[in-house]
């Protein structure tokens, strides 16, 4: 089978490769195997491949990356009861979702009903789960109450899905992002909303009046400068939750503003998602799959490439001002 693997980690553009791999095998005991078709390529993957540098993957093995997908089960281990060969799934999280076939725990495999196509099925499971995290996280801030809220990077995939939810909840959220085309686009998107663009230099006066008051939390993708001065400006007692670091850059913590005002600050991490009790995630796997039969538009596809092609794809994750996610795609019908 083909794969996208890397032997160490370093910039995607120059450890990635295609390699031909052996076939995965029969799955085991409550496991299935799946044909990917469709598998997104998230600024996280990207993370991934770069890590801290030295060697990826495990037991002279190359790592492939990605944790997710939609496809077609091959075959069910036993104990397998809800799953059969040839029906449509969507699955997280399962490693290795840059090949043509993975071998999943059934646990981490979503049925996909007909209406939902390949392309949105690939996409309805971490982005979603991951905005039920960070609406979790805002809760808990928040304390039950609703106060006027700040979002970086929201024309992104996740901020889009913030976004929605905003507006379905009635929540005061001000949206911000980096360009004059962004915010009008996110603006003709979410006519509701507010939505500041941070390269105009009278954002912060914007964005304060636009709230009314110091913002409650600042839910940041963003991190760095712009991170920073969003931090100093929170309420007394303010919260600063943190998913993402697309400037490369951390945020600093003044100890004045954390300590004296009682800033908090915490992270959120899908990867911790499957730690979570099980009724929780039954609940987050549903509201995915009822979100994308609802609003397929919230799941945006920036472009899609064949496996073979992944370095224009990767190119195309950090391509300015693209909409949606990019996907790698392998061909539908083929051998297992
Ligand atoms: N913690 C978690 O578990 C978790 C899970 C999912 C995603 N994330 C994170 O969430 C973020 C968004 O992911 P996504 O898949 O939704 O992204 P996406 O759809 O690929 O969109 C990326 C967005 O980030 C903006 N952006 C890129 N660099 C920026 C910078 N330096 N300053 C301000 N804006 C910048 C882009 O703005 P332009 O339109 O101006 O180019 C674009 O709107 C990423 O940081 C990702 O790692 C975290």
């Amino acid at each position: 089978m083909r794969a996208v693997v890397h032997d160490h980690h370093g910039d995607p553009r120059q450890v990635l490769r295609l390699a031909q791999l052996p076939p995965v095998g029969a799955p085991g005991p409550g496991e299935v195997s799946i044909r990917v078709t469709v598998r997104p390529a998230h600024p996280g993957d990207l993370l991934g491949i770069t890590g801290g540098g030295g060697p990826a993957g495990s037991a002279g093995k190359p790592r492939i990356p990605g944790f997710d997908g939609a496809g077609v089960v091959v075959a069910v281990g036993r104990d397998v009861v809800d799953l059969q060969p040839g029906q449509r799934v969507a699955f997280f999280p399962v490693p290795g979702a840059w090949a043509e076939h993975v071998i999943a725990s059934a646990s981490a495999v979503v049925p996909v009903p007909d209406e939902i196509d390949d392309s949105t099925a690939a996409l309805m499971l971490v982005n979603p789960l991951t905005m039920q995290m960070l609406l979790r996280a805002l809760d808990e801030a928040w304390a039950g109450t609703p106060r006027p809220f700040v979002q970086t990077a929201a024309g992104s995939s996740v901020g889009r899905l913030i976004a929605a939810a905003a507006e379905r909840h009635d929540f005061p959220l001000v949206n911000l992002v980096r360009s004059a085309a962004g915010a009008g686009a996110l603006t003709e998107r979410f006519p509701s909303l507010t939505t500041i663009s941070t390269s105009e230099p009278d954002w912060p006066a914007r964005m304060r009046d636009a709230l009314g008051e110091p913002a409650s939390v600042v839910l940041d993708a963003v991190g760095g400068a712009l991170a920073t001065n969003l931090l100093a400006g929170l309420a007394d007692g303010g919260s600063l939750i943190s998913y993402g670091r697309l400037s490369g850059s951390s945020v600093s913590l003044g100890a004045t503003d954390v300590v004296g005002r009682e800033l908090r600050t915490r992270g959120v991490s899908i990867g911790r998602w499957g730690r979570l009790d099980a009724e929780l995630r039954r609940e987050d796997v549903a509201f995915a799959l009822a979100t994308a039969q609802a609003r397929p538009d919230l799941f945006g596809v920036a472009a899609s490439y064949d496996l073979a092609d992944f370095a224009n794809a990767v190119d195309e994750v950090g391509r300015p001002g693209k909409v949606g996610t990019v996907l790698l795609t392998s061909p539908t019908e083929q051998p297992a």
